[in-house]
């Protein structure tokens, strides 16, 4: 048994070895004929490592099953970020204790962040006795290891490593979709903005190798992929531990040159978002002009209280820059309101700033306090109810602003991606834009995969209408 520790997770040094994937030949298919449910919660990066659980799971004979009451074994990946992602998870295991009442037989494991989380294995370890197997997120490659573990030794297998360890290369991976690819190229993040849990969950920084990341997408292309997403959770921060000159700026450069179709990269911390990647996005064709920038809030007392490393002076600088040189780009934001101490002064600074930005999409929460985090410890003086108003108007306003950008979309002609067909109607496809708004649209001899024009007809909040253009 090996438990998280939250003094060992904070510690940062910056020494890790790139490693390949091996897997000893006597486990490929060791359980075949068996079947599994794996559910995801949680952001990009949670979804991208299903792709890789899921390859690991077949490869030692496990085969998906879409229903988990039939399932041999239901593996739940976890997410940290706020009380209901821990709730859903939490209200998930409880429907598996009703159900292995049932089914003896039954494996239940739980990886992702929450397993990094110190309170939740204690908690698992009390209540949760008939989980099988427990992973984090730093020993994901380990899986089949610790699956055989838990099943020949027949006893609850914790393995929590607190640390990140090695760089892992060439896992197994099974992609949900063929025509888009999510692609790491920095995991763990280093900048400990008071409310969040991610860095304890997910390690310090550490930068793939762009040889390995650029190997990753000329396959990607010869695979008929027409986009990627680079991911990481401050994507700003790539090449930093790796290389003296050599940051996202110059990979992005690097990736346009493979000739994939379309670029994606998020998330961006507004920090140390460099002019060098605001030249290199506003270059290349193939490099969306689509950019992810957390806010969080308005204020820059709050956002020194969040520990955000910029004012609302300097968020603002920055995104009249990006509007100004990248051609029709869209800028989407994250937004905390009821942080501690936040007053009603504070959230109309958050109102002013949108107000300004007039963003194209937003992801909008109410602060809920983890686990170890600085802020967790401040004296939290706003009723609930009046963080649920103040989520209200900032919804009012966010969707305003959507539905007034989409409006300005009617009648213009834009490049999609085809994702797929609806199930509802002939001849409806839906797909994406450059900037990442959706778009329902007719036309004929479509296939998932294409690029094709569509004209828009009608604007909603999210998402647009739109027919084939001849
Ligand atoms: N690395 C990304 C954030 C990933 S988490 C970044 O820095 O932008 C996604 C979003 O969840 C954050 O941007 C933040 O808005 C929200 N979030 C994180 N911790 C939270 C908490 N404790 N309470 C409420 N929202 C939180
Ligand atoms: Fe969390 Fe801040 Fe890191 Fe984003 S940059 S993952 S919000 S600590
Ligand atoms: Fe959640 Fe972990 Fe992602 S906490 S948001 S799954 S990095």
């Amino acid at each position: 048994m090996q438990l998280p520790n939250y003094k060992e997770a904070k510690v940062r040094n910056k020494k890790y070895k790139r490693v390949e994937y091996n897997l000893d030949d006597n486990y490929i298919g060791k359980y075949s004929g068996k079947t599994y449910f794996l559910k995801t919660y949680g952001c990009q990066m949670n979804e991208h490592d299903s792709e890789n659980i899921k390859a690991m799971l077949e490869s030692i004979g496990f085969s998906e099953q879409e229903d988990y009451t039939k399932a041999d074994l239901v593996l739940l990946n976890t997410c940290s970020i706020r009380e209901n992602a821990h709730n859903k998870a939490f209200g998930m295991l409880g429907r598996l204790k009703h159900l292995k009442g049932q089914k003896k037989d039954l494996i239940i494991g739980l990886c992702g962040c929450m397993a990094q989380e110190v309170g939740v294995v204690e908690e698992i370890l009390k209540k949760y006795k008939f989980v099988n197997f427990v992973f984090g997120t730093h020993n994901l490659y380990r899986l089949p290891l610790i699956i055989d573990k838990a099943l020949t030794e027949n006893k609850q297998e914790i393995e929590v490593f607190s640390k990140e360890g090695d760089l892992i290369e060439n896992i197994p991976v099974r992609r949900e979709n063929n025509y888009k690819a999510y692609v790491n190229i920095i995991y763990g993040c280093d900048k400990f903005c008071t409310y969040c849990i991610v860095p304890f969950t997910r390690g310090g920084e550490r930068s793939r190798k762009k040889e390995d990341i650029l190997k990753e997408i000329k396959e990607l292309v010869q695979d008929g992929y027409k986009e990627v997403t680079l991911l990481g959770q401050n994507v700003n921060a790539y090449g930093k531990d790796l290389y003296e000159e050599y940051g996202l700026g110059e990979l992005l450069e690097d990736v346009s040159k493979t000739k994939i179709a379309r670029i994606r990269f998020t998330t961006s911390h507004p920090w140390d978002f460099t002019d060098k990647m605001i030249d290199v996005i506003s270059k290349y064709s193939n490099i969306m002009p689509s950019i992810h920038l957390p806010l969080q809030s308005g204020s820059s007392r709050i956002l020194k209280l969040m520990g955000r490393r910029y004012t609302k002076e300097s968020y603002l600088e920055l995104f009249d820059k990006m509007k100004e040189k990248i051609p029709d780009v869209s800028i989407s934001t994250d937004i905390i309101v009821g942080f501690p101490q936040e007053s009603e002064e504070d959230f109309k600074e958050t109102l002013d700033v949108v107000n300004h930005c007039k963003y194209d999409n937003a992801f909008t929460f109410i602060y809920s306090p983890r686990e170890n985090t600085p802020a967790a410890k401040l004296k939290d003086n706003i009723e609930y109810r009046i963080k649920e108003e103040r989520l209200q108007k900032l919804n009012n306003l966010v969707n305003y602003y959507f539905l007034e950008n989409n409006k300005k979309l009617e009648n213009q002609t834009v490049e999609v991606l085809v994702e797929g067909k609806s199930i509802k109607k002939e001849n409806q496809y839906y797909g994406y834009t450059k900037t990442n708004k959706l778009v329902n649209f007719t036309g004929e001899n479509i296939k998932e995969g294409d690029l094709v024009s569509v004209t828009i007809t009608d604007a909603k909040t999210w998402s647009l209408d739109g027919k084939l253009s001849k």
